[in-house]
Order: structure tokens, then C-alpha cells, then sequence
């Protein structure tokens, strides 16, 4: 079908929303998958607090890690005060174990989202969720479950999950799939955060490898982190 119009939740982040019709779709699924300091956490925060700053959606930060007001400590550098956000209660933080059971997870997430109007949420990362698992069929469930839950609540989801070996052009070879890879196969999209850039243009990049019922950029666009967070050079801004 042409010209059909599918509702979009902008990430408001510079430069991002142009490479694919606007923005994420609405109520999906999606992974942004990077080394270490590619800024995963860095799009995180910046898609929860442009959500509520600039399109009145209320969001929720998930972690797994220990550290987690480490992570307002962070956008706070980026001008975020996501501090003053929470106790508004439009930016929610939730910190899970990885021993906590879906179930438990589940059942806490239902309670935020309607007790806070929640439309964004972020878990960061995914990976630690599956440290206390080593089947690769409950990994498959859990990241299932998670995501269909998601769907039911009505909200834009963002996982994010690590990765080592990513280099920009490199092929990964099939058996190199980690547990938590399955996730890609499960999202609406799936983001590539690299800290390299591309020929002298900027000195990291970005792509986006799918994202289901989108004509998208497919090849790879700078990026860099600075200030004030995020900016994507999608080629269309001068
Ligand atoms: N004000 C700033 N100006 C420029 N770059 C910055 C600034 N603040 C942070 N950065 C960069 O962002 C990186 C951290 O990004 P972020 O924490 O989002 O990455 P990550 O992918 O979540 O990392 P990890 O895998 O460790 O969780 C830093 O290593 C630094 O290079
Ligand atoms: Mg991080």
C-alpha cells in the first residue's frame, strides 16, 4: 500500500527522525546496539527527555545495573535535570536485579505505566538482564515477553544492548551471535552506534539496519556527542 501514513514517536534527536519518516514508530519495539561508550545511554536519555520537553510524552529509564544515579549524573552534563523530571514524575527510573523474575518485572512495568502515563520506555542495558541466564530458550522468552508486553501497554520501547565486535563495515559471521542477539531479530528496528565516523565526517557514526515498515537511510551517517548530547548528520542539514 502507498501513501499510508504510520504514526510516528519522534526521538527529537538532531538530525535522527529524518533518516527514517520521522521517527520510530509508534508503540514498537526497537534496539540500539554499540561498544562501550558508543552512547547508548546517551540516546536513551535524550529520547526521555526530549519525549517529555518537547512532545509531552512521560518516560521510564530501566536498568539492570547497580549505578543507576549514575545515569542522572550523566544527562546532567547534557543540561538534562532529570532529577527534577522524576520528582515531577514524568521521567521515571526503575532499577532491576538480574535475578528479578519476569514476572515480578512485568508486573512492576504495568503498575508505572498506567500509574504514570507512560509512553517512552528504555531499558539499558539488556545484556545484564541475561547474565542470570545461560539457556538461550529462556533468554528468547524473557526478551519475547518483555517486548510483547510493551506492545500491550501501548508504549515506544528502546532496548539497548552491547556489543564488542562491531566495527563499522564489519560482518559478523552467524556464529557470532551472543545470547542477546535474538533481540534484534524481535525489534521493529535495530540502531548501530559506532565511535568511529566516516571520512572525516564527524568521528562516530550511526546506522540503521532495519526498521520494519520504513524506506530509512541504510547506509552508515555521522555522528557526534557533545554538550548537548546527540547530533546526527543525516546530509540534509548544512
Ligand atoms: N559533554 C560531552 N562532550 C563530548 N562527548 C561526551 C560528553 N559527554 C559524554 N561524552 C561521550 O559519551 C561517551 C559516553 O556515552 P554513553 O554513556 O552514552 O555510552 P554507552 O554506549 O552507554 O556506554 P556503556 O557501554 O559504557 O554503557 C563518553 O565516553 C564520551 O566519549
Ligand atoms: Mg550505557
Amino acid at each position: 500500500m502507498t501513501g499510508e501514513v504510520i504514526d510516528r514517536c519522534k526521538t527529537g534527536i538532531p538530525g535522527f527522525d529524518e533518516l527514517c519518516q520521522g521517527g520510530l514508530i509508534r508503540n514498537s519495539g526497537n534496539v540500539l546496539v554499540g561498544g562501550p561508550g558508543s552512547g547508548k545511554t546517551t540516546f536513551l536519555l535524550q529520547f526521555l527527555w526530549n519525549g517529555v520537553n518537547k512532545f509531552n510524552e512521560n518516560g521510564l529509564y530501566c536498568s539492570f545495573e547497580p549505578d543507576i544515579a549514575e545515569v542522572a549524573e550523566d544527562a546532567k552534563v547534557h543540561g538534562w535535570d532529570l532529577y527534577k523530571l522524576n520528582d515531577e514524575g514524568k521521567v521515571k527510573f526503575v532499577k532491576f536485579s538480574p535475578e528479578t523474575s519476569i514476572r515480578e518485572i512485568k508486573s512492576e512495568l504495568t503498575k508505572l505505566v498506567s500509574k504514570n502515563d507512560i509512553k517512552r520506555i528504555c531499558f539499558d542495558p539488556i545484556s545484564v538482564l541475561a547474565l542470570s541466564q545461560n539457556d538461550e530458550g529462556k533468554i528468547r522468552e524473557m526478551v519475547f515477553e518483555l517486548s510483547s508486553l510493551m506492545k500491550r501497554l501501548k508504549v515506544t520501547t528502546i532496548f539497548t544492548d552491547e556489543s564488542m565486535e562491531l566495527d563499522l563495515g564489519q560482518a559478523r559471521m552467524s556464529t557470532d551471535l551472543s545470547k542477546t542477539d535474538i533481540i534484534q531479530f524481535l525489534s521493529d528496528a535495530v540502531i548501530f552506534l559506532y565511535d568511529t565516523g566516516i571520512a572525516g565526517n564527524a568521528d562516530r557514526s550511526l546506522r540503521i539496519r532495519k526498521m520494519r515498515r520504513t524506506n530509512h537511510v541504510r547506509q552508515p551517517v555521522g555522528m557526534l556527542i557533545n554538550d548537548s548530547g546527540i547530533e546526527v548528520f543525516n546530509g540534509q542539514q548544512e
